[in-house]
C-alpha cells in the first residue's frame, strides 16, 4: 500500500513510525511533514488545510489510504473531501469530528445522553454569558470556547472579575477568533486526569492503553498551558474499577449517541477524563490521537496499524483484538526555552543518530527542518523523546537518560515528567 499522513508534528512521526512497520505498506508520503518523519517517508509540501491539493495529490500518486492526524483538518471535512474523490481515508468526517470541534456540541451530546460530564450552561450572547456568572455561578468556575483553540481554549477563573473578563476576551475581543462564538461555563472539577485513546468504526470501540499528558509549561504544574511537555503511559491511577466504570457509562455510550444523532464517529476518540471523588467524567473529547499521547502509545501497541485502521474504516472492529505490551512508555518533550510564548528558531541540532539502533528508544519529530547543513530547530516543541521500560520507573529513568542524548541551543524541558508515578 501507498500511505499518506496528513500533519507535521511528533503526534503525526510516531504514526509513521508505527505505519513503517506495518507489513502491508511499501511507501509512506507525509504532507507536509517534518524531518524526522522525512527519514522513514517522502514530505511533500502541502499543507494540511489545502485540501483540494491533497486529493490531487493523492489521486495522482494513487495513494491507497490516507491517515488524518490532526484536529484542524478533520473539523474542515477533509476526510468528506477525500472519500468523495474515491480515496479511503482514516479518520471522522466533518459531521463526526464536531464532537472536537464544538465543545457545546459535546456537553448537549453528553447531557442528551447521560455521559458523566460536569454540569455547564452554552451561551451565544456576551451579555447572557456575564448575567450567568454575575446570578447563579460558583467559583472557580471554567470558560471554554466553542471551537478549537490549540487547546488553550480553557480559562479557569478564580473571582467573578476574572470570570468577566474571560468572557469578554473569548466572545467579544475574539482571543481565539470564531472559536469564541459560542462558549461554554461549566462547572470546575478536582482530580486526577487520565486520557484514553480509542479506535472506532462507527458501532464498535477499541480502547488502547491509557496515558497522561503534562500541559504546564514549568515543573510542579507552574506556567502556562502548552500542547504537551511529556506523557507516560499507562496510567497507574486507570484502575480496573475505572476501566470498568467508563466502559459501561462513557465509551460505547458515546460512540452509540454519535449514531443515533446520524453521526457516526470512524477514527480515534481521545477521550480526556477526570477522575473525580463522584467517579470518572469527560472534560472533553478528541477526535485524533494526543499529541504527546501517541509517542507513549503508539510505541507500546502489538497491532499493524494499518489492520486497525483498516478495520475502523470498513466497519469489522470487532474482529480486531486489540493489544499492548505489557510494559510502560514515557516521552519527554524538548522545547525551545520560551515556549509557549516567544522562542528562536533555526539551531542545528546534535545527537540525533543516537537513537538510530537503540532499541525501546525513539526521538519523535515535532518542530524540526532540514537544511543543507543538517537538522535545525523549527517549532516551540522541537522533538518528543520516549523510551519504554519494565515498568514506568525504569521508562522514566531511560527516557531521561535518553534526553541528555541530544543537544541543541535553548533546549527547555520539564524535569518531572512522570512524577505522579510516585504517588501510585
Ligand atoms: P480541555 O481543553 O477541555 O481538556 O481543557 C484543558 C485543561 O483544562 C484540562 O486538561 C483540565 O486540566 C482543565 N479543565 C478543563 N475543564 C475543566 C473542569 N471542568 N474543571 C477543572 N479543570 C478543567
Ligand atoms: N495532549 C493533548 C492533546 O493532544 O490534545
Amino acid at each position: 500500500m501507498k500511505v499518506l499522513i496528513v500533519g507535521s508534528g511528533g503526534r503525526e512521526h510516531a504514526i509513521a513510525v508505527s505505519v513503517a512497520k506495518s507489513a502491508k505498506v511499501e511507501k509512506i508520503y507525509c504532507a507536509p511533514g517534518n524531518a524526522g518523519i522525512g527519514q522513514i517517508a517522502e514530505c511533500v509540501a502541502i499543507g494540511a488545510m489545502e485540501f483540494d491539493k491533497l486529493a490531487a495529490f493523492a489521486r495522482e500518486k494513487d495513494i491507497d489510504f490516507v491517515i488524518v492526524g490532526m484536529d484542524d483538518p478533520l473539523v474542515g471535512g477533509l476526510v468528506d473531501e477525500l472519500e468523495s474523490a474515491g480515496i479511503r481515508t482514516f479518520g471522522p468526517r466533518k459531521n463526526a469530528a464536531v464532537l472536537e470541534g464544538s465543545k457545546a456540541f459535546s456537553k448537549d451530546l453528553m447531557k442528551k445522553y447521560r455521559i458523566p460530564t460536569a454540569a455547564y450552561e452554552n451561551f451565544d450572547d456576551p451579555e447572557a454569558a456575564a448575567a450567568y456568572l454575575k446570578e447563579k455561578a460558583k467559583y472557580p468556575i471554567v470558560l471554554k470556547a466553542d471551537g478549537l483553540a490549540l487547546g488553550k481554549g480553557v480559562l479557569i477563573c478564580n473571582t467573578m472579575e476574572e470570570a468577566l473578563a474571560g468572557v469578554d476576551s473569548i466572545m467579544r475581543d475574539k482571543k481565539f477568533g470564531s472559536a469564541g462564538n459560542r462558549m461554554v461555563i461549566e462547572e470546575f472539577m478536582t482530580g486526577r486526569e487520565v486520557s484514553v485513546l480509542s479506535f472506532v468504526d462507527g458501532k464498535t470501540i477499541r480502547i488502547m492503553t491509557s496515558a497522561q499528558d503534562h500541559k504546564r509549561a514549568m515543573d510542579g504544574d507552574q506556567g502556562l498551558n502548552t500542547g504537551g511537555m511529556g506523557t507516560f503511559s499507562p496510567s497507574p491511577f486507570y484502575t480496573e474499577e475505572v476501566d470498568a466504570f467508563c466502559k459501561k457509562y462513557i465509551y460505547q455510550a458515546t460512540v452509540d449517541a454519535m449514531a443515533a444523532e446520524g453521526r457516526p464517529f470512524k477514527g480515534v476518540i481521545f477521550f480526556g477524563l477526570m477522575l473525580t471523588e463522584d467517579g470518572p467524567k469527560v472534560l472533553e473529547y478528541n477526535a485524533r490521537f494526543g499529541d504527546p499521547e501517541a509517542q507513549v502509545v503508539l510505541p507500546r501497541m502489538k497491532n499493524d496499524i494499518i489492520e486497525v485502521m483498516e478495520a475502523c474504516v470498513d466497519g469489522r472492529l470487532d474482529q480486531i483484538d486489540l493489544q499492548f505490551e505489557n510494559n510502560a512508555a514515557v516521552c519527554v518533550v524538548l522545547a525551545s526555552e520560551g515556549y509557549p510564548v516567544s522562542y528562536e528558531k533555526g539551531f542545528a541540532i546534535q545527537g540525533l543518530e543516537k537513537f538510530e539502533n537503540a532499541e525501546g528508544y525513539y526521538c519523535f519529530h515535532a518542530g524540526t527542518r532540514q537544511t543543507q547543513d543538517g537538522i535545525v530547530t523549527n517549532g516551540g516543541r522541537v522533538l518528543g523523546i520516549t523510551a519504554k521500560g519494565s515498568d514506568l520507573k525504569e521508562a522514566r529513568a531511560n527516557a531521561y537518560a535518553a534526553t541528555e542524548w541530544v543537544r541543541f541551543e535553548n533546549k527547555y524541558m520539564r524535569h518531572d515528567i512522570g512524577r505522579a508515578i510516585d504517588e501510585a
